[in-house]
């Protein structure tokens, strides 16, 4: 099953993608986390689009969809859960051809549906593991121990470039511009399911884990 979570930024893809790896197999894909990981790495590519990425714009449609092909091209067997991609019309059509072009097609679309307000407490209240990549917040999802990971036990713990709220205002505006035309996109080929995304954490799962048949 190929699914994408569409949703604005601090929606909870990255939560729910990582519930669903878990519980099904499935390989998520996310385009932030890839370039986050170019970033880090010191790549001519990361260097590229870090400030872009810090300013809350989005980077070019060329660097996502070829970030997202060559990941296609290792397959995965329990299917790909499509994170932060596409934003853009032209991504979602790029998306559409790489499936087709490997016989594969798209399930699925979930719009976790919030209230921009909502978002700037989840944003600003947001950590992750530097070493695993688990998800967490101040008050909603704080690690059990302070300072350590739940899941490996990293001390890394660390908050992103563009969790404050004057990226976040630009990551807002990119979304309603560019990416919230994709629902209308989906809605008419039939795959959007609207998840009420502003639920508690369990119950979001719960209302994804219906939206995909159970
Ligand atoms: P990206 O990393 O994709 O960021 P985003 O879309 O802004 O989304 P976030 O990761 O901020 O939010 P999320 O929905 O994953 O929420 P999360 O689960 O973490 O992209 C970053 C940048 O990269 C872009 O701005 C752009 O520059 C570039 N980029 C990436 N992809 C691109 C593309 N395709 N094209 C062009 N540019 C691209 O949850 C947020 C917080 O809320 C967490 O603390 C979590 O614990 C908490 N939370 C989650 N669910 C709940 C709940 N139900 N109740 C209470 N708290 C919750
Ligand atoms: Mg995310």
């Amino acid at each position: 099953m190929n699914i994408i979570l569409l949703g604005a930024p601090g929606a909870g893809k990255g939560t729910q993608a990582r519930i669903l790896v878990e519980g099904r197999g499935m390989v998520q894909l996310s385009t932030g986390d890839m370039l986050r990981a170019a970033r880090t790495s010191g790549t001519e590519m990361g260097q590229k689009v870090a400030a872009v990425m810090d300013a809350g714009q989005l980077v070019t449609d060329e660097i996502v969809i070829g970030l997202i092909a060559e990941q296609l091209e290792k397959g995965a067997k329990g299917g790909f859960i499509f994170d932060g991609f596409p934003r853009t019309l032209a991504q979602a059509d790029a998306l559409g051809d790489l499936l087709a072009a490997k016989g594969e097609s798209l399930d699925a679309v979930v719009e976790l549906r919030v209230d921009d307000e909502a978002l700037v407490d989840r944003i600003t209240g947001r950590f992750t593991c530097g070493n695993c990549g688990e998800v967490y917040h101040d008050r909603t999802k704080p690690t059990k121990v302070p300072g350590v990971c739940d899941v490996c036990g990293s001390h890394d713990l660390k908050r992103r470039a563009d969790d404050n709220e004057d990226s976040l205002r630009q990551r807002l505006l990119e979304y309603y511009k560019k990416t919230s035309p994709l629902i209308g996109y989906y809605h008419a080929k039939g795959k959007l399911n609207v998840v009420d995304g502003l639920q508690d954490m369990t119950k979001v799962t719960a209302d994804v884990a219906g939206a995909l048949g159970g």
